[in-house]
């Protein structure tokens, strides 16, 4: 027998290996709520033109809930022979309803249905990722409210620059994940534009109202052009563009989450419950979860380029390599949300080891730029200051000792305008204080920002 949904044109049924090749409903059967909410806002609109009679609509309508119902609760077996999602649910449909079912694809074609679906999905789905990131920035605001006396080297080419809290270092991390929120937003609000009606391609000649099921369905308006809505999948490419670099930004905490575990810096614990062991070496305790989020980085990075190559040259409108949309885009949507599950249990979890952080501030030379702004306000052009601290940083590397370990007596062969002063601004507390500005390291500052933050939070 040939294709129950397009057997009138064909002689011969579909070759079985090929009926599988192009079938997606092992994984589109994912979009069925959407689809069906889609499908419950077109009969509505049918109906309100005309086109279906109210208890037309009404048995439609029930049906679809209750298949909805059935495949919530494991009860419908997909059929590779009715290809994707769509058609399997019109199938069951027409099943229980019998004629009025075959009505529901009036004035519809498959591809303003998907490109519909996969907008309702990913609506849903950015507003699920958004309220992850926040749980994140949460968890990151508070952490940095303890943690904003805490002193630790800050770095440039992970060589020791000058001293930071890490409350501060934390709120960074935070104003990367802002960025990344309201990417989303904007990526959510340009997709907000409802498809249906544009049918294959072209439009159909129903009389249906277009702005009716977009409303129904909570977009902004209809999309403006039939031949773009059905062909271009530009927001899911934007979509993971911006997951993309939410991992970029996940995968460069994790890298330093790695590196301050290590024995050698020792300057955070995470709890033995986000690490694992060795099945060899007794005492080792690993990094897993964030090592696995640096990695999972690149899987995301990898769907944004098949998108993007999906894409790059489908002449209009719809083509079958839309199909192959999907599985990047799930994929993407599942590793975001469990990366910003774990960062977002991990984070309260974080312990800083304070003493060795603000001891590994002490060795390396961190206020050496204080010591200079400390001379130029003492009258020496900045060059000279810089040149007199150089030397003075040699000096005690061989003496292996810190600046502020050197005497007022060696301090003055390298200038004389040093007087007792220097070592106010010598110490990491007097260093971080004195970057008392709007976005700088000062402990005030820091609760500031995170003051700032919550208010900002409170508004979601
Ligand atoms: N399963 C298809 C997809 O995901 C639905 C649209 C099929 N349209 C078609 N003309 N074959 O893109």
């Amino acid at each position: 027998s040939t294709n129950q949904q397009w057997g009138g044109r064909f002689s011969e049924a579909t070759d079985a290996f090929v009926a599988s090749f192009t079938a997606s409903i092992h994984f589109d059967h994912r979009l069925y709520r959407h689809d069906i909410n889609g499908s419950i806002a077109h009969a509505k609109m049918l109906t309100k033109v005309g086109i279906l009679t109210a208890a037309e609509s009404d048995s439609i309508i029930t049906g679809l809930q209750e298949i909805a119902d059935e495949i919530a609760s494991g009860k419908i077996e997909w059929s590779i022979a009715l290809e994707d999602i769509h058609m399997n649910i019109e199938a069951r449909l027409t099943d229980k309803i019998g004629i009025a079912g075959k009505k529901l694809h009036t004035g519809r074609s498959r591809n303003d249905q998907v490109a519909t679906d996969i907008r309702l999905y990913l609506r849903d789905q950015i507003n699920a990722i958004l309220f992850a990131i926040t749980r994140v920035q949460q968890a990151l605001t508070e952490l940095a409210c303890q943690e904003a006396n805490t002193i630790m080297p800050g770095f440039t080419h992970l060589q020791t620059a000058q001293p930071v809290t890490f409350g501060h270092h934390l709120m960074a991390w935070y104003e990367m994940l802002e960025r990344d929120y309201s990417r989303l937003e904007d990526c959510q609000r340009r997709m907000n534009q409802c498809p249906l009606g544009a049918a294959a391609l072209a439009g159909t000649t129903y009389p249906i109202d277009r702005h009716y099921t977009a409303q129904a369905l909570n977009f902004d308006q209809p999309t403006g052009n039939s031949l773009d809505s059905v062909s271009d999948r530009d927001f899911a490419i934007e979509f993971t563009a911006a997951a993309s670099i939410i991992m970029m930004h996940l995968s460069r905490m994790s890298e330093e989450l790695i590196i301050w575990t290590s024995a050698q810096f020792n300057f955070i614990d995470l709890p033995d419950r986000f690490c694992t062991g060795s099945s060899i070496m007794p005492q080792k305790k690993n990094p897993d979860v964030p090592e696995l989020i640096r990695g999972k980085t690149g899987r995301v990075y990898g769907h944004l380029n098949a998108l993007l190559t999906l894409m790059k040259a489908q002449p209009l409108a719809y083509n079958k390599d839309n199909q192959e949309d999907k599985e990047p885009l799930f994929d993407t949507v599942d590793t975001l949300l469990g990366c910003l599950r774990a960062y977002g249990d991990m984070i309260p979890a974080i312990r800083a080891n304070r003493d060795i952080m603000c001891e590994a501030a002490r060795k390396g030379f961190a206020t050496a730029t204080d010591l200079a702004d400390y001379l130029v306000k003492k009258g020496v052009a900045f060059r000279d200051a810089h040149e007199i601290v150089g030397q003075s940083v040699a000096y005690a590397l061989k003496k292996q000792q810190d600046l502020s370990e050197l005497s007022l007596e060696e301090l003055q062969q390298f200038s004389t305008v040093i007087t007792s002063d220097v070592y106010n601004v010598l110490t990491l507390e007097g260093s971080v204080s004195a970057r008392n500005h709007f976005g700088g390291t000062a402990p005030s500052q820091v609760i500031e920002a995170t003051n700032r933050a919550q208010n900002n939070l409170s508004k979601r």
